[in-house]
């Protein structure tokens, strides 16, 4: 059977697709600080699902879920690396006397942690037999496009579509294929209880486009690098954007052995 490790799967886009994944068949280690929530949830699922506490934004708990779920399921085939948080601090902030450090612990879990768990993905899936594994990061549509109230979530958000950009052409050769998707508004635990009210119906993207997006990631191999925009009932593969002219072309497209030497 084949493996996932999906993060933030105690609540909305996690948990439906811990649900989806051992409705396939697979196994399932469900990974989340919420302790209560997630052990719920791996019961309801039953004996192809597992939970391993784990804040995504401490290495030696994310070191642990891969490690654990090896104990348990022998591999790991695919990860969804989706936990993810609004910001904690507003960057707006004025300062009646001296400023105080600001919170960026947003920034340590929607970016940090999701480079540890590219990481260790890739160091297990390498231990795959040559079959490599794909990992599928939870982006934003706030990483594609601007995000007032949530600056650093939408800092992070751009980061990890950068990631997926760089990394993806270079572990494609070990057969490990890393994707994003970018959810637009879907009603789950991370909007504020106004929004949910609030919101339109008609700008509400339903969770089978979001489902659909991580089931294209686990069947279609051919898939690499996308950034996979999920919008109402559609997925669009976003491309970066276009060179503004012949030198950044060739930056970009060709001067990859340059870079190559001065980094051996
Ligand atoms: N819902 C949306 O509209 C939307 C849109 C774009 C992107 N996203 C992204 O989708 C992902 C999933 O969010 P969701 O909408 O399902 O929200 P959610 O709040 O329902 O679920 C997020 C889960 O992540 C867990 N979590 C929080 N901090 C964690 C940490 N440090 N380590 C491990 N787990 C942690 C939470 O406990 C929760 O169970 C997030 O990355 C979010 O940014 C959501």
């Amino acid at each position: 059977m084949p493996v996932a490790i999906i993060t933030g799967a105690a609540s909305g886009i996690g948990l439906a697709l811990s649900r989806q994944f051992t409705e396939q068949g697979w196994n399932v280690t469900l990974a989340d600080v919420d302790v209560l929530g997630g052990q719920r949830a791996a019961e309801q699922l039953g004996d192809q699902a597992f939970f391993h506490k784990t804040d995504v934004s401490n290495w030696d708990d994310v070191a642990s879920l891969y490690k654990k779920t090896i104990e348990k399921f022998g591999r790991i085939d695919y990860v969804a690396a989706n936990a993810g948080v609004a910001d904690f601090q507003s960057l707006y902030e004025k300062n009646e006397g001296e400023p105080q450090k600001p919170n960026l612990r947003t920034i340590d879990i929607d970016l940090n942690g999701q480079i540890y768990c590219l990481y260790l993905a890739a160091h297990y899936f390498r231990q795959n037999g040559g079959d490599g594994g794909t990992i599928v990061f939870t982006s934003s549509n706030a990483g594609l496009y601007k995000l007032p109230t949530n600056p650093q979530y939408a800092a992070a958000k751009y980061g990890i579509i950068g990631l997926v950009r760089s990394v993806a052409p270079v572990f494609q050769k070990e057969n490990i294929r890393v994707n994003c998707i970018c959810p637009a508004f879907v009603p789950t635990g991370l909007a504020p209880e106004f929004l949910l009210k609030v919101m339109p119906s008609e700008h509400i993207t339903p969770m089978s486009t979001i489902m659909r997006a991580f089931d294209n990631f686990a069947k279609d191999s051919s898939l690499v690098g996308k950034v996979a925009e999920c919008s109402q009932g559609n997925i669009f593969y976003r491309e970066q954007v276009e060179y503004c002219d012949e030198s950044s072309r060739w930056h970009g497209e060709e001067s990859s052995k340059l870079w190559e030497g001065a980094y051996n």
